[in-house]
């Protein structure tokens, strides 16, 4: 049961409770009016340190959809940490008016420091370069859907491997499932981690490749996961410039690549998809993005004991 759970990273979760919650969300977006206003009375605070599109609307359409109500900042201007308050003490208070707390932080950490005190549910919006459970989720769903099982799969990563905290939590949710490898696409100065390559990998008896050239690897591909470079987290802007445009997915190289080959993004995408890619039947990130909100619903539901993460209602 996940009722009264936090989700900090993707390991919180196990495989069966993650296979619960894509069967629970593909309930919902099938059956119209499943959990609709299951949650009504419940209270989701959404605490934003750091900007967000998809996932603070995705996770607040997901709440109204069950028939529960959002509260919260989407930016830390408006919070009371501008005046130096310590984060244990946001969340604190907040736990002491919602139900459950969806928040983002720059820093790495964060979440689970928040879960620490906090009487309700946390769930990890993003922490920093480190991870992004419910992206995870969503990718997970996503090629679920497209590539019906999740296994047996050669997945290129692309991009900014070192700061992108949606690499890192995919990554390490990947290598538990079987017979995975991996191809890590990226340039010099922004190579995936260590503690998830030799690390996490290693561990887990996954091979794995590092690559500087897309062109060479995207053909022997069945998903390739683009990423932005993530300007914020850099410590200047010249390496921001050198290095933003290094990978831009074209019409030239979809041509490379294998005709039931995926393209995710967990988006915001800049330049590193041609908008050109979109009409392929191959593009599969805005349909990613719409199943974010339906596994969203699934986890809400269930860390507020709703529904047992089979999908039966308790
Ligand atoms: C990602 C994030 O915030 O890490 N966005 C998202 O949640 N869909 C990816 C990014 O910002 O590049």
């Amino acid at each position: 049961m996940l009722k009264g759970r936090h989700l900090v990273e993707p390991g919180d979760l196990s495989l069966g409770e993650m296979e619960g919650l894509f069967t629970l969300a593909e309930k919902i977006e099938t059956e119209d009016d499943y959990l609709r206003e299951s949650c009504r009375g419940k209270l989701l605070a959404a605490l934003f340190f750091e900007p967000s599109t998809r996932t603070r609307l995705s996770f607040e359409a997901a709440m109204m959809r069950l028939g529960g109500s959002c509260l919260g900042f989407a930016e830390p201007g408006s919070s009371s940490a501008v005046k130096g308050e310590s984060l244990a003490d946001t969340v604190r208070m907040a736990s002491s008016y919602a139900d459950v707390i969806v928040m983002r932080s720059p820093k790495e950490g964060a979440a689970l420091l928040a879960s620490r005190y906090s009487a309700v549910p946390v769930i990890n919006a993003g922490d920093g370069g480190h991870h992004h459970p419910t992206q995870t989720l969503t990718d997970l769903l996503t090629i679920r859907r497209l590539r019906r099982s999740i296994g047996g799969l050669n997945v290129g990563f692309c991009g900014d491997l070192k700061f992108g905290r949606t690499v890192h939590s995919l990554a390490k949710a990947l290598s538990r499932y079987p017979d995975m490898r991996m191809v890590f696409i990226s340039p010099e100065e922004l190579r995936i981690p260590d503690y998830i390559g030799g690390g996490i990998l290693g561990k887990a008896g996954v091979p794995y490749t590092e690559t500087g050239d897309l062109e060479k690897v995207i053909g022997g591909l069945d998903v390739l996961y683009m990423t932005r470079v993530q300007r914020e987290r850099f410590f200047n802007e010249e390496d921001y410039i050198r290095l933003k445009d290094s990978y831009i997915l074209n019409t030239e190289k979809m041509a490379l690549a294998k005709k039931d080959m995926i393209v995710l993004h967990p988006l915001p995408r800049v330049n590193e998809i041609a908008v050109e890619v979109d009409d392929d039947p191959r593009a599969a990130y805005f349909k990613q993005a719409k199943y974010g909100m339906f596994v969203r619903m699934a986890l809400l539901a269930s860390v507020l004991g709703i529904t047992g993460v089979g999908g039966s209602l308790c």
